[in-house]
This record gives structure tokens, C-alpha cells and sequence, in this order.
């Protein structure tokens, strides 16, 4: 498929009520189980990016009748733990670790073999975390040095373990937690630090008996699981974008609809608070078991921070967003603690380091995190090295950089966030593709 830029230029207030699409942890997540479950479940909310379309096409190809009646549903025929049929064709997660990660603890349980593969960068992203723990199960799979495509063997007898993560991780939990629904004995995981808990929550949701608590999870195999309605909530990492851009171009304004707020999700809520940002939680309420409410922003003069350490996990995938309201706040904001960025859809660091430097801020890296001083944002090219979140976060940037910012290869931003562009330029923003 063909290359797309963008051209973002300085544009707002921003203003308006929005909706972003639903969250792409729960959707994965929502597909995965409706598929293994007993009867016909419902997902509201559904996310229609690249990512978790992918996931419901390896379940299709692996049997499961999934329908979509309209546009944020689905219909999924489940096919019980057992039902799932091998398929000789690879699996292709496209760019999605959550979807590569999640299925191969799924597939780790089943009678057939599978071939999991990924797009480019995909397949450069480290999948011993997963395979290492699984194989301790039981389970067999090939990987290439580490690397995608994993070859997963079927057939194996596995077998419960205790577990405690090296790094925090919900995906790898995510993993374990499915390959323990086809183990004997008892799974049960250690977090160094809690991580999303989606997969616990929706289990339960779902039947199986599971005792989770933060940075703790535990269940046995061998029970089955009930169809569902599921409700997906809105992504804060979606909305996280508008926060802000929001908080960042004077005379902004937005209001944010029923977006998920699980605690384990809005570090960058507290981050940006701060900072000094004005967000105002509206509306608390609950939907499909998640906290959900609307969020007010209106922009504010942002001040560097250190960030506390204690909230990386809690915004994992909200650190370009953050390095941007970094580069627009007055002063200096130190990120450490978040190695975990170099190993994203890509190198975080690396990406956002370079962009912002070519828009002339100051920025020094370190191994496992950023120092960035706040200035005034100058006009260039950057590129996103198709990272779907790295792209969103400097189209915020050109909204207050002088004379723009051309952000090279943006195409991925589909992944997660199919509209995002409509969305922007509906508020106020000045985005094009060219
Ligand atoms: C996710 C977990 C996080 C996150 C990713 C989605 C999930 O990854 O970055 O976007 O749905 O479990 P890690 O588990 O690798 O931290």
C-alpha cells in the first residue's frame, strides 16, 4: 500500500463535543473470548480499526462466524474452547502486538498448528515475553531469533504455572491468563507493577472463574466460557490525543464522550494535571463494567513536570502525546522509568526525540526515557516511522508549530483510529494528506 503524509498547520481554538471510537484493548480482548464462548455474543462499540479487524479475520479463518451487523458491531458465533479449526495459511496480525501476543497464548492450548506473522514492524517487536512463559507451560513454538513469524505447535498438554512478569505487562498477563483456560492446574500471574485488567474483568464477565486483584491474577482450565454482550468503551488513548491538543491551542474548548477511564489507562490524566492542564471529569458513570465519563478541556499554560514514575504504566501508550504537551510547556519535563517505549510500534523515544528536535526543541535521551525543554515550535518534516500514535501526536504539534509540520507516513494511523482526521479538522484542526 502507498506511503501517506500529512500536513498539519497552526489552527484552532479548538471546540466541539466528540466521539472517539471504542477501545482497542477491550475490542481485541471482546473477539477473542465471544470467539472461545458457548453461543452467540454481542460487542457494542466495537472498534473498526486495522488492528482488531485483523483479529476477527485470523478467528474467521480459524472458524468462527463473525458478522457485522452494523458499523461498531458485532456478532460473534462462539465455537467453544474447543471448536476453533487449524488453518494451513499464516495468521496475519497485521501491525497489532496485542492481536500477535494475545493469540499466542490462545493457540499455545490447541489440537492444531498455527503461523502467527505481522507487518514490518511487527516483526521486530520481541515476542520471547510471551513465548518464554508459555513454553514453561508446555507449550512449543518457534520463533525467528526472538522474532516474528512464531510457528506454534499444537498438541501439547499444558500445564499451570506461577508466574511473576519481568516487566509490566498486559498483553504477556493477557497471553498466560488464555493459554491457562486450556491448562491443567492453576495460572497465576505476579505484575511488578498492575497493568490493564481488561481480560480479567471480561473473563468473569464471561463465566470463568478467575480471583484478580491488582497485580495479581489467577485461574484454573478446564471450565467453559458464556456468550456475552459486551460494551466497549471509548479509547482514552484515542482521546488522549484531544487532551492535548486541547490543552496546548489558546481558547480551546472540547468536550470528550463516555471515554473509558479505567485507572489502570489515565496516568496521562494526572500527568497533564500537573502540568497545570484544565480537564474536568463530567458525568461518572459505569458501562459494560468499565468507569466511563465525559472529559471538558480547555486550554491551559502548560509547566514542565518530573514525571512520577509510579504512572508510566498507567499511560504507556500516552507517551508521544506527552512528549508534545512536553515541547509546548514552559520549562522542563524529565521522563524516566519507560524503557519500555523502545520496544513499541517504534523506538518512542527515538521517534519523538528526532521529530521535536527538527522542530527545534531540546531534547535529551536517555535509555529509558526523555528530557525535553519546552519552547517555542518551529516548522519541519518529520517522520512517523509509521507509528500510528507517533503521527496523531505530531499532528498536535503542527497546531501550534510556526509555518506547520509535514509528518511523513502516517498510513498506520488506521490501526487505531480510523477518522481520526475528520474528527480533528470537525474541532478546529488544519490537517491534510497529501
Ligand atoms: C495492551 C498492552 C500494552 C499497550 C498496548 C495494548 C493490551 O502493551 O502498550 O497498546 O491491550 O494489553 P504491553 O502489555 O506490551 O505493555
Amino acid at each position: 500500500m502507498g506511503r501517506l503524509d500529512w500536513i498539519s498547520r497552526p489552527a484552532g481554538p479548538l471546540h466541539g463535543t466528540l466521539a472517539v471510537p471504542g477501545d482497542k484493548s477491550v475490542s481485541h480482548r471482546a473477539l477473542m473470548l465471544a470467539a472461545l464462548a458457548e453461543g452467540d455474543s454481542r460487542i457494542h462499540g466495537f472498534l473498526e480499526g486495522e488492528d482488531t479487524r485483523a483479529t476477527a479475520a485470523v478467528l474467521a479463518q480459524l472458524g468462527v462466524s463473525i458478522e457485522a451487523p452494523a458499523p461498531g458491531e458485532r456478532l460473534v458465533r462462539g465455537v467453544g474452547l474447543h471448536g476453533l479449526r487449524g488453518s494451513e495459511r499464516p495468521l496475519d496480525c497485521g501491525n497489532a502486538g496485542t492481536g500477535m501476543r494475545l493469540l499466542t497464548g490462545l493457540l499455545a492450548g490447541q489440537a492444531f498448528d498455527s503461523t502467527l506473522v505481522g507487518d514490518e514492524s511487527l516483526s521486530r517487536r520481541p515476542m520471547r515475553r510471551v513465548t518464554e512463559p508459555l513454553v514453561r507451560m508446555g507449550a512449543r513454538i518457534d520463533t525467528q531469533d526472538g522474532l516474528p513469524p512464531l510457528h506454534v505447535h499444537g498438541g501439547q498438554r499444558l500445564h499451570g504455572i506461577r508466574y511473576e512478569l519481568p516487566v509490566a505487562s498486559a498483553q504477556v498477563k493477557s497471553a498466560l491468563l488464555l493459554a491457562g483456560l486450556y491448562a491443567e492446574g492453576e495460572t497465576e500471574i505476579l505484575e511488578p507493577h498492575p497493568t490493564r485488567d481488561y481480560t480479567e474483568r471480561m473473563l468473569a464477565a464471561f463465566g470463568w472463574p478467575i480471583e484478580f486483584a491488582p497485580g495479581r491474577a489467577r485461574l484454573s482450565g478446564g471450565h467453559a466460557l458464556r456468550a456475552s454482550e459486551v460494551q466497549v468503551p471509548a479509547d482514552f488513548s484515542s482521546a488522549a490525543f484531544f487532551l492535548v491538543a486541547a490543552s496546548v491551542v489558546p481558547g480551546s474548548d472540547l468536550r470528550l464522550r463516555a471515554v473509558g477511564l479505567n485507572p489502570r489507562r489515565t496516568g496521562l490524566l494526572q500527568a497533564l494535571r500537573l502540568m497545570g492542564a484544565d480537564i474536568e471529569v463530567l458525568d461518572e458513570r459505569h458501562s459494560g463494567g468499565e468507569p466511563v465519563a465525559d472529559l471538558r478541556v480547555r486550554y491551559a499554560p502548560l509547566h514542565g513536570i518530573e514525571l512520577p514514575q509510579a504512572l508510566v504504566p498507567d499511560m504507556i501508550d500516552e507517551f508521544p502525546a506527552l512528549f508534545v504537551a512536553a515541547a509546548a510547556a514552559h520549562g522542563r519535563t524529565a521522563i524516566r522509568g519507560a524503557a519500555e517505549l523502545r520496544v513499541k510500534e517504534s523506538d518512542r523515544i527515538a521517534t519523538m526525540a528526532a521529530g521535536l528536535r527538527t522542530l527545534g526543541i531540546r531534547v535529551e535521551e536517555a535509555p529509558d526515557g526523555a528530557a525535553i525543554t519546552g519552547g517555542t515550535l518551529g516548522q519541519g518534516t518529520v517522520d512517523a516511522h509509521g507509528d500510528h500514535r507517533v503521527a496523531m501526536s505530531f499532528a498536535i504539534a503542527g497546531l501550534v508549530a510556526r509555518g506547520g509540520v509535514r509528518i511523513e507516513d502516517c498510513r498506520n494511523v488506521a490501526t487505531s483510529f480510523p477518522g481520526f482526521m475528520e474528527l480533528a479538522n470537525g474541532c478546529g484542526f488544519a490537517l491534510k494528506a497529501i
